[in-house]
């Protein structure tokens, strides 16, 4: 069967570009990734996509009078690659109206906090300021205004009283990693439809029961 092709955008380390990577090689996985855009020549992660044979490019704003200039440079890479799904991970940049418009449902992208709970940047910290008890990641489709965006899946995790923001950061990285996978599995099956703003998944397999953070004290 033909596999979805995917682009993922970086800007830095790359470990959510590296866990498609891994995904898209397992064999039946139903997506490939044929092209990697980053937003600049010095990101880590563009090592995982040399290592792995893909196209791997850097769209630099710098190198252009705007941000339409650039991301309509991003595009016409992306027609040409075939691209079917926009993957970000880790992407820095606001992208413009245009571009959203353009790979409207056609681009995804994955954060580090329960959305809409902590949008934007330091969203660890936020969390650990706020004293929430889960925080998690979440997989969504991406529209104009930063982090929203119909929901496709989400990973809690608990907030442990000792976490640092860096803890906190590890304990979610671990999720994305496996959710980020996930979620390109299921557009990819065709199981996602964008209802009124909602994703709705097919064959929605739901969790039992519900966890409580701290839990109960054992009673002796
Ligand atoms: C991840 O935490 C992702 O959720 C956020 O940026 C970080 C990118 O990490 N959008 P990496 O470059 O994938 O390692």
């Amino acid at each position: 069967m033909e596999k979805l092709k995917l682009a993922v955008l970086i800007s830095g380390r790359g470990s959510n570009l590296k866990a498609l990577i891994d995904a898209c090689i397992m064999p039946g996985f139903p997506a490939e990734i044929v092209l990697v855009i980053s937003g600049s020549p010095d990101a880590a992660g563009l090592k995982y996509a040399q290592d792995a044979r893909i196209s791997a490019h850097s769209v630099d704003r710098r190198d252009f009078r705007n941000r339409i200039e650039a991301d309509s440079r991003m595009t016409s890479m992306l027609q040409n690659a075939g691209v079917e799904l926009v993957c970000l991970a880790g992407y820095m940049r606001m992208l413009s109206d245009e571009f959203c418009a353009h790979w409207r449902n056609r681009m995804i992208n994955i954060h580090p906090s329960l959305l809409p709970a902590f949008k934007g940047l330091n969203v660890q910290q936020a969390a650990l300021d706020s004293g929430v008890r889960f925080s998690g990641c979440t997989v969504h489709y991406v529209r104009p205004d930063m982090d929203t965006g119909p929901i496709i899946i989400q990973a809690a995790v608990p907030v442990l009283p000792d976490d640092t923001a860096a803890v906190l950061a590890d304990r979610i990285l671990i999720e994305e990693h496996r959710i980020y996978p996930q979620a390109v599995r299921l557009i990819a099956d065709g199981r996602v439809t964008i209802d009124n703003e909602r994703a709705i998944i097919a064959g929605h397999c739901t969790p039992q029961g519900a966890i409580t953070n701290p839990q109960p004290d054992r009673q002796s």
